[in-house]
């Protein structure tokens, strides 16, 4: 069975709700969002051109891409409508005190 690891990516006090950050995971760059004081993280990188999605807006528990308005779910990273052709990567995060961490 494969351990899992946990990453300190970022402080509880410095994402706000309705905000987003970029963080770095392992060299790869994760969206972490508060959606009401519910964190999510996702692969920050837009399936369909690479825009950032942190840079997007969030709504009914989904972001939309900055560039050209995929939107992709943020609990699954599932991408649920074009044009983004495939889904982003999301992670599991723990949250301890104001440390939030992801469970790789
Ligand atoms: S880069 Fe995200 S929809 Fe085009």
């Amino acid at each position: 069975m494969k351990m899992s690891k946990e990453i300190a990516v970022a402080k509880v006090s410095e994402i706000k709700p309705g905000e987003a950050k970029q963080v770095e995971v392992d060299g790869e760059p994760v969206a972490i969002f508060n959606v009401d004081g519910q964190f999510y993280a996702i692969h920050d990188t837009c399936t369909h051109s690479g825009a950032s999605l942190a840079e997007g807006t969030v709504e009914d528990g989904a972001v939309t891409c900055p560039w050209h308005g995929a939107q992709f779910d943020l609990k699954t990273g599932k991408n649920l409508s074009m044009p983004a052709p495939a889904p982003v990567e999301s992670y599991q995060l723990k949250i301890e005190g104001d440390v939030i961490k992801i469970v790789l």
